[in-house]
């Protein structure tokens, strides 16, 4: 039996200066690490869901530039070589705003420096602040977010927004597992979250690992559960939120939010201040990754589910507009409509 509580998202191994990530792939029939130590392996690391969640990516893209910079710490081009590796990593997903977030304070941190000593020392120091900070940014969401739930609460999500996206905790899961430490029973209904089953994979697994309640749905039954009056608050993370407060998250979020509008269930999204675009006034401006076909039709598994040469689209994300968010739980509280977040660095 896998201790789903033991598993590590991500870490930098530092006898061998290699960012480690779990593989999330294999979730949850095995637990494998991987060490990454190029740009282009934790790009496709990044591109192929092993590290997934946008706290993680952007984690895992800071710690894996470092990485892969110290693999090339003896070369004279070290510089060019940076900025290079730095646009590969950046390039690995374009929806989940903290990947070149992260990727900008790396670049940030080196700054005026000269010699490859003193960038990796300033790269390895700014990639291990960006994963205390995110364990920190979780474990405040998760107190903000623990106030809005009460004893004998059903709580739905969608996709993972738990441990397995962030250093640890979570987002959207931290106030489930505040709240458990608080004493208060809740019923946890999980979205499965096709086409790549984060829902069923990942947060079933972590959150069953951590003693809760857990009641796991297909997609298409979330609307069901809200009509019957099995939940009382709806809890999702985001992979960029726009200045307006319009939210991208996993494909599924959108039904989701007009359910719970349309059943008065609150829906929060809870994320952290790294998730929000201020360059980007409105959710029409969000990039969203369009995946491969073959995840709907064959998801990762030898046998087709669909027949040969249909038609498919694949967006992997949608965008809730922000009318239907309830508030914004965030590490520095809870934010309630109407969201102007322009101003707010
Ligand atoms: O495609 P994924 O698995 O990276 O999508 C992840 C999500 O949509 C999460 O809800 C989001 O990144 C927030 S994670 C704290």
């Amino acid at each position: 039996m896998i201790d789903g509580k033991r598993v590590q998202t991500l870490y930098l191994d530092e006898e061998d200066q290699s960012l480690v990530v779990l593989d999330q792939t294999l979730l949850p029939g095995e637990i494998r690490y991987r060490h990454l130590r190029d740009a282009a392996s934790v790009a496709d690391a990044i591109g192929r869901l092993c590290v997934r969640g946008a706290p993680a990516i952007g984690v895992a893209a800071a710690l894996g530039l470092y990485a892969s910079a110290w693999t090339f710490r003896n070369e004279d081009d070290f510089a060019a070589r940076l900025q290079e590796a730095a646009a590969t990593i950046e390039a690995a997903r374009p929806t989940a705003v903290n990947l070149s977030w992260a990727v900008a304070r790396m670049r940030r941190a080196v700054q005026g420096l000269s010699g490859a000593q003193a960038c990796l020392d300033a790269l390895k120091a700014e990639a291990k602040r960006m994963y205390e900070e995110d364990r920190e940014t979780n474990r405040r969401i998760g107190r903000f977010g623990a106030a809005l739930l009460e004893d004998g609460f059903g709580v739905a999500t969608h996709c993972n927004a738990g441990r397995l996206a962030t250093v640890d905790f979570g987002t959207a899961l931290a106030p489930l597992y505040e709240a458990k430490e608080q004493g208060k029973r809740l019923r946890v209904y999980v979205d499965e979250t096709r086409p790549l089953l984060q829902g069923a994979r990942l947060t079933a697994f972590e959150l069953l690992a951590s003693g809760l309640d857990v009641t796991l749905q297909c997609d298409g039954m979330a609307a069901s559960a809200m009509q019957q009056g099995l939940v009382q608050a709806v809890l999702v993370g985001a992979d960029r939120i726009a200045a307006n407060g319009d939210t991208a998250n996993k494909i599924g979020t959108l039904p989701l939010a007009i359910c719970a509008r349309h059943f008065g269930v609150p829906f929060y999204v809870c994320a952290p201040f790294s998730t929000i675009d201020q360059a980007c006034a409105d959710g029409s401006h969000i990039p969203v990754e369009e995946r491969d076909g073959s995840e709907i039709t064959d998801l990762w598994y030898a046998k087709p589910m669909a027949p040969k040469g249909v038609k498919t689209r694949n967006p992997a994300f949608d965008v809730t507009p922000a009318g239907l968010i309830s508030a914004l739980v965030t590490e520095r509280g809870v934010l309630y409509p109407p969201f102007d977040l322009r101003t707010r660095g």
